[in-house]
């Protein structure tokens, strides 16, 4: 089975009469970077005086669907949604609120929404005062009964100049609920499970202002948790320090520490079905952590370090043949053996081996070049891979192995 994102499902965004209009030009040009390809867009009368039909033709190469009485494109208030991966409504006046939750069908994006077979999501965003107003909440209450995905807003700094709930989130975390819906809604294989992600470098502290760390970004994690995600699974990210921003879906425990992040998983993995070590989790942490910041002086100085608990061993012996257990080993040279010994000795079910300190490969890097190590052979080898792409294929393996335990 091939895994991916699907990114041939039809994505239809409608802009409301909203402050936020402009971001929702983000939200697209977002949504085309992950790949998807077929984004048509609905304009409201009100929403065309944010955002013009120029600037979304432009950007998705389609005319904007705004007249429900437009000659030649009579009944594409049916057609453009039936069928449709996704109508997400971005932002969602307090108006077409109303109107979606009474069922009240005068307008292009009203008709279509009525019409639509896929899911919907609205992504409200107005006034605190408008949002908070009872019709609106109880509106909103309404359309999440009747099925809509309501994606709420931020609170912060409003565009009317005051604070408080109404702020659109940024358009990467818009177009992360975008695709978990549009995926949610077609559902993958590994619907109903659970998985959790260790992931990004800890921190070893020294004193109370050094640690001693190391340059794992997080990145490969954040590629495993999207992917993970796409194909049904609900994900749990432990993340240490690294700058990734994970998926806005994903549950996340931050650990800093090996103890603490041992803590986490062993916490979280209880009732998940697959757990991911790709966290580059310190072998050894300060025997002795100093109270007070060590001033510098002439002398050089020794530390003393003192081993971390191994954290995919302490799993492998808990949980082998219980549940999924997939270790990553980072290696500067023999990768492969690496991997394979390390499968053995910490009792995994699958060991992704990747050459790291090279610039195409490893931490931070785009891509990684990396072996798939299963039941002490090497399945899989890859001269250079994108992360994200690394991550479907481990997904797949992950899907298979849980089949043939079925
Ligand atoms: C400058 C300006 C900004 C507005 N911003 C919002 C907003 O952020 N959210 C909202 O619900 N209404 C906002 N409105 C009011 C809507 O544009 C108005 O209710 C309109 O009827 C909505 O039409 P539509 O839902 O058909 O697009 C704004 C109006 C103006 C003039």
């Amino acid at each position: 089975m091939k895994l991916n994102r699907q990114t041939d499902q039809r994505i239809v965004i409608a802009i409301s009469g909203g402050i936020a209009a402009y971001k929702t030009v983000g939200v697209i040009r977002e949504l085309q970077k992950r790949g998807y390809r077929d984004i048509e867009t609905i304009l409201t009368a009100n929403g065309a005086r944010f955002v013009t039909p120029v600037t979304l033709s432009a950007i998705t190469g389609n005319i904007p669907y705004a007249d429900t009485f437009e000659a030649g494109r009579a009944l594409s208030h049916i057609s453009l949604v039936q069928p449709c991966g996704i109508l997400a409504v971005v932002p969602a006046t307090a108006d077409i609120i109303a109107k979606f939750a009474c069922g009240i069908a005068d307008d292009f994006l009203s008709t279509a929404y009525l019409a639509c077979t896929g899911p919907v999501l609205a992504a409200p965003s107005m006034n605190a005062e408008m949002y908070r107003h009872a019709t609106t909440l109880r509106n909103l209450e309404q359309l999440k009964k009747d099925g809509v995905h309501v994606l709420d807003p931020d609170s912060g700094y409003l565009a009317c100049g005051t604070e408080g709930p109404g702020r659109m989130p940024d358009a990467e975390i818009v177009a992360d609920v975008i695709e978990h819906v549009l995926h949610r809604h077609i559902g993958g294989p590994l619907s109903g499970r659970k998985v959790v992600i260790a992931s990004g470098g800890t921190a070893e502290p020294i004193d109370p202002v050094r640690t001693i760390t190391n340059r794992s970004t997080g990145r490969m994690g954040k590629a495993l948790a999207t992917a993970f995600s796409l194909a049904g699974a609900s994900v749990e990210i432990v993340t240490g320090i690294g700058n990734a921003r994970y998926p806005a879906y994903c549950r996340q425990t931050i650990a800093e520490t090996a103890s603490e992040m041992l803590n986490a998983v062993i916490e979280k993995a209880t009732d998940a079905d697959i757990i991911v070590m790709a966290a580059a989790v310190a072998d050894y942490t300060p025997a002795t952590v100093l109270r007070e910041k060590k001033k510098k002086d002439e002398n050089n100085l020794h530390l003393e370090l003192k081993p971390t608990t191994d954290i995919l061993k302490t799993l492998g012996t808990q949980y082998e043949g219980k549940k999924i257990l997939v270790g990553f080993a980072a290696e500067t040279s023999n990768v492969e053996d690496h991997a394979k010994k390390k499968l053995t000795e910490k009792k995994a079910d699958l060991i992704v081996g990747n050459l790291v300190g090279v610039p195409d490969s490893g931490f931070g890097a785009e891509s990684s070049r990396a072996v798939l190590v299963q039941k002490g052979e090497i399945s899989d080898s890859y001269d250079k891979i994108e992360k994200e792409q690394l991550a479907f294929c481990i997904v797949e393996k992950v899907v298979a192995m849980l089949e043939s335990r079925q």
